[in-house]
């Protein structure tokens, strides 16, 4: 199968009153497992490599290998590079075949972060590739962007259409209480500002930061028309702590590199499969 984009998934999610899962990946290991988890719920699901994977793992290797992926697998998959500040970056990922990207100039002023955003939007749409872009600051840290507490700023409503409107975009992230990272303390959404920034746009919306927001309360945004979640620290940690554990358990004589690996992909699978349920997008596909 061809890549989709997000243009392909999010209207009929919000629709449904589902959400398509967004998972970071870092390298093979758990990309795999990205997609095994979505075959194994039937669901559509939406790869995310963020601008530092890509410099990592290279932009034009990154796009290669889930295309590669996508060509038998059994759910629709969108490669979509995530929170990208760096716009030489977006235009090379547009060019290898990404099919979705997120522009992320939240940091800017509203005027600027509009013109910003909507030059990207008219440059990914001659290469049938969706945008996200982001309103308001999510806090925490997201690889390269770091957001002190005291910087985040809800994203305010009565901003939202002109933004819409204006820039073109397919998805728009908001914040309104979700962090990037694990939580130093309960997360508390703010349910009113979602409700009525989903009153004055039909733009699917994204929740970032899904990582250790409890399920109930990412259930409800979806029920009230949340069409994205963000998930990202959990499957990082939990690549992270199953090399620890090969390491502990594999004998010291071994080095072939597959058996220290090797489960990290059904970890993150199991992981995925989970949230994807959770998230209501199990069946979808
Ligand atoms: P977490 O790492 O907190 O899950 O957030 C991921 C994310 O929002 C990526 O854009």
């Amino acid at each position: 199968m061809e890549l989709v984009t997000l243009r392909d998934l999010l209207p009929r999610a919000k629709k449904e009153r589902y959400a398509v899962g967004a998972f970071n990946f870092n390298g093979y290991e758990d990309a795999a497992g990205i997609l095994a988890g979505a075959e194994e719920a039937r669901s559509p699901v939406i790869m995310m490599a963020s601008q530092g994977a890509c410099q990592y793992i290279g932009v034009y290797e990154a796009a290669g290998l889930v295309q590669g992926m996508a060509k038998r697998a059994k759910v629709p998959v969108c490669l979509h590079l995530d929170h990208a500040t760096d716009y030489d970056l977006i235009k090379e990922a547009v060019k290898a075949g990404f099919s979705s990207v997120m522009v992320d100039a939240s940091a800017k002023p509203y005027e600027d972060n509009i013109r910003e955003s909507a030059a990207i939007v008219r440059f990914a749409r001659d290469y049938n590739c969706s945008v996200e872009a982001e309103l308001g600051k999510v806090g925490g840290k997201e690889e390269h962007i770091v957001v002190e507490d005291r910087s985040a700023t809800f994203t305010d409503p009565a901003e939202v259409p002109r933004y819409v409107e204006e820039t073109g975009i397919d998805a728009l992230a908001i914040a309104f209480g979700s962090v990037h990272g694990f939580y130093k303390s309960e997360p508390k959404l703010d349910f009113e500002r979602l409700a009525a920034i989903l009153k004055l746009t039909d733009c699917p919306l994204v929740l970032h930061g899904g990582t250790g927001i409890p399920i109930a309360d990412i259930q409800r945004c979806i029920t009230m028309g949340l069409a994205k979640v963000n998930v990202g620290t959990e499957l990082k940690a939990a690549f992270a702590n199953t090399i620890r554990k090969m390491c502990a358990e594999v004998s010291p004589d071994e080095f072939d590199p597959r058996k220290f690996l090797k489960p990290v992909k059904a970890v993150c699978a199991a992981i995925v499969k989970e949230k994807l349920t959770a998230f209501g997008s199990a069946g979808k596909a």
